[in-house]
C-alpha cells in the first residue's frame, strides 16, 4: 500500500512557465514505466528550483522527480504521475510536473506548438534576433513583392510586437547578429541585386547606423558571432551563382578581411555555433540541387571540414541550438513545404524527428526565449507570406 502523506500543490510561474509542484513527504519509489530522460545528481546548495530548471531546459521533459536527501533529480519524457509513480514512507521527494494552461488541470502534457501575437506587417526572408533585453527583433524581408526596411520587436511576457527605427537599406535575404557590444549587425541581402552593405542597430536608441561593407556582395549566406568576437559570413549567392567563400568582420574596426573557402557553395544554409564553439554549416541549395550536408568551422584552425549529414535536405529551414546542446532543426523547402522538425545530438551524431509544427514554412524564423521555449515566427508557404507565430 502506497500512502501519500501530504500533498501541497504550489502553483508557481518559474522561467514564465507554470508549474505544479506536488511535494510529498514519503518514501517515493520511481516505479515508474515512464521514460527516463534524465538522472543526475544536483551539486550542493541545488534546489527543487535547480530540477524544475533542469525540466525546464530540456526538450523531452515533463515530469521531474527531486529526491531532497540525495538531491537527485529524475527527468521523465512523459506524464509519470497518474499512477505511474508510486510512492510510501517518510522520505521527502517533490514531483514537478508542466502544465500547458490553467484549464489543463494539473495534467503534464508535451511540449507543443500554440499561436502567439500577429507581427505589425506579413513579412518573409526577414531575420530576427535575441537581444539582450530578452526582446526579439526582427528585421526586413518581403511583403509578397515589397523589400521592407521596417523593423519590428517582440516582447515575450506581452506575447505582442511594436515597431522600432527602419533601417537604411530596404533588404531581404540579409542575416542579422546580436554583437558582443548589444548592437545588432545587418549584413547584405538583397534589393535589387546582392549588397555589400552592413548595418548597425541600437538597441538603446532604437537606430540604425552605416558600417563597413563586406568584400563579397552575398544575399541568403549565414553569418555567426566566434568566441574571439569576430563575425563569420559565409556562403550565400553572389556574383557567378553559390558562394563557397567566407570572411570575418572585426567589430572594433568595423572591416572584412576574406578566409578561407567552404568545400561547397551553398545559399539558404544555416550556421549555428556548437558548444565546443566549432560552427557548425547545414544544408542549403546549389542552384541546382538542394543539400543535407553539413560542415565545420573551427576558428582556431581557420578552415572548414565535412561532418555527417541531416537525415533530409531542405534549405530556408532554422537551426537553433538548445539549452542540452541539441539542435534543433524546423521546417524549410525541399520538393515540399516542411513543418517537420528534427533534433541533432552532437554526442551520437544522430537526427531524430520530434513533434511538427502546426504550419509548413520556410524562410522563417526560429528565438530562443529566457524561458526555454522557441518561437517561430513568419515564413512564406509557396503561395502567401505568413503572420502567424508559434511557440515549442
Ligand atoms: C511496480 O509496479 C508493478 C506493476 O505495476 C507492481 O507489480 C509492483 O508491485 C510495483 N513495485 C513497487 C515496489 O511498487
Ligand atoms: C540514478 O542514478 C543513481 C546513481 O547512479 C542510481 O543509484 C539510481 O538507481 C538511478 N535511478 C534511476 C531511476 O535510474
Ligand atoms: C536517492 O534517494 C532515493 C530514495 O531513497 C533512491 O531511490 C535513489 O536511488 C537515491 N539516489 C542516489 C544517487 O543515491
Ligand atoms: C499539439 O497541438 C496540436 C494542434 O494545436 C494538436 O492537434 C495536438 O494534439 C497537440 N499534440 C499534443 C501531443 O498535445
Ligand atoms: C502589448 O501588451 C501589453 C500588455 O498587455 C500592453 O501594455 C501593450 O500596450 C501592448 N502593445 C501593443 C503594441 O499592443
Ligand atoms: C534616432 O533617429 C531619429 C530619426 O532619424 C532621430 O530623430 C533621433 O535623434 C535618433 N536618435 C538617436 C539617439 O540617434
Ligand atoms: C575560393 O573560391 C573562389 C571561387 O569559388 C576562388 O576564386 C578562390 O580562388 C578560392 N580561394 C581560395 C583561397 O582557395
Ligand atoms: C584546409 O583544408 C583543405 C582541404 O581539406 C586542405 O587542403 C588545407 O591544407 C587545409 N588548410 C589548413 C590551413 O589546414
Ligand atoms: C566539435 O564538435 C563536433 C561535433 O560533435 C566535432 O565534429 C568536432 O570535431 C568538435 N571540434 C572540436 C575542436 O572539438
Ligand atoms: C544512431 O543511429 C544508428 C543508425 O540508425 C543506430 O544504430 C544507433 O543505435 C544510434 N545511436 C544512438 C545513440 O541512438
Ligand atoms: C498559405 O497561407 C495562406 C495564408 O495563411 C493560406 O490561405 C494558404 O492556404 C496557405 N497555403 C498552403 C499551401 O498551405
Amino acid at each position: 500500500m502506497h500512502v501519500v502523506l501530504f500533498i501541497s500543490l504550489l502553483i508557481s510561474t518559474i522561467n514564465g512557465l507554470i508549474i505544479s509542484q506536488i511535494r510529498r513527504s514519503s518514501l517515493f519509489i520511481t516505479n515508474s514505466s515512464c521514460a527516463l530522460v534524465l538522472n543526475v545528481t544536483l551539486p550542493v546548495g541545488s534546489s527543487i528550483q535547480t530540477c524544475i530548471w533542469k525540466c525546464n531546459h530540456e526538450d523531452q521533459c515533463q515530469t521531474g522527480v527531486y529526491y531532497h536527501e540525495n538531491r537527485t533529480c529524475l527527468l521523465f519524457s512523459e506524464d509519470c504521475q497518474s499512477g505511474k509513480i508510486t510512492s510510501s514512507g517518510n522520505v521527502q521527494t517533490s514531483v514537478i510536473c508542466h502544465r500547458r494552461n490553467q484549464g489543463s488541470n494539473n495534467q503534464c502534457s508535451r511540449r507543443n506548438w500554440t499561436m502567439t501575437g500577429n507581427m505589425n506587417i506579413r513579412r518573409h526572408r526577414h531575420t530576427a534576433s535575441m537581444l539582450s533585453n530578452g526582446r526579439i527583433l526582427v528585421t526586413g524581408g518581403l511583403n509578397v513583392n515589397t523589400n521592407l526596411n521596417s523593423a519590428e520587436l517582440y516582447d515575450p511576457s506581452a506575447g505582442n510586437w511594436t515597431m522600432t527605427g527602419n533601417m537604411n537599406v530596404a533588404r531581404y535575404a540579409h542575416t542579422t547578429t546580436v554583437l558582443p557590444n548589444g548592437k545588432v549587425l545587418v549584413t547584405g541581402g538583397l534589393n535589387a541585386g546582392p549588397l555589400k552593405s552592413a548595418e548597425l542597430y541600437d538597441p538603446l536608441t532604437g537606430n540604425w547606423t552605416t558600417t563597413g561593407n563586406m568584400n563579397v556582395a552575398r544575399q541568403d549566406h549565414t553569418t555567426s558571432v566566434l568566441s574571439n568576437g569576430k563575425v563569420l559570413v559565409s556562403g550565400g549567392w553572389g556574383a557567378g551563382g553559390a558562394q563557397n567563400s567566407a570572411e570575418l568582420y572585426d567589430p572594433s574596426s568595423g572591416t572584412w578581411t576574406m578566409i578561407a573557402n567552404m568545400s561547397i557553395g551553398r545559399q539558404f544554409a544555416t550556421a549555428s555555433i556548437l558548444a565546443n564553439r566549432t560552427v557548425i554549416v547545414l544544408g542549403g541549395w546549389t542552384g541546382a540541387t538542394y543539400l543535407n550536408s553539413a560542415e565545420l568551422y573551427d576558428p582556431l584552425i581557420g578552415n572548414w571540414t565535412l561532418t555527417g549529414s541531416m537525415n533530409d535536405v531542405r534549405k530556408d529551414h532554422t537551426a537553433s541550438i538548445l539549452s542540452n546542446g541539441k539542435v534543433l532543426i524546423t521546417g524549410g523547402l525541399s520538393n515540399n513545404y516542411l513543418k517537420s522538425v528534427e533534433l541533432y545530438d552532437l554526442s551520437t551524431g544522430n537526427w531524430t524527428t520530434t513533434a511538427n509544427m502546426n504550419i509548413e514554412r520556410s524562410q522563417h524564423t526560429a528565438s530562443i526565449l529566457a524561458n526555454g521555449k522557441i518561437l517561430v515566427a513568419g515564413g512564406y508557404n509557396g503561395s502567401s507570406s505568413i503572420n502567424t507565430a508559434e511557440l515549442y
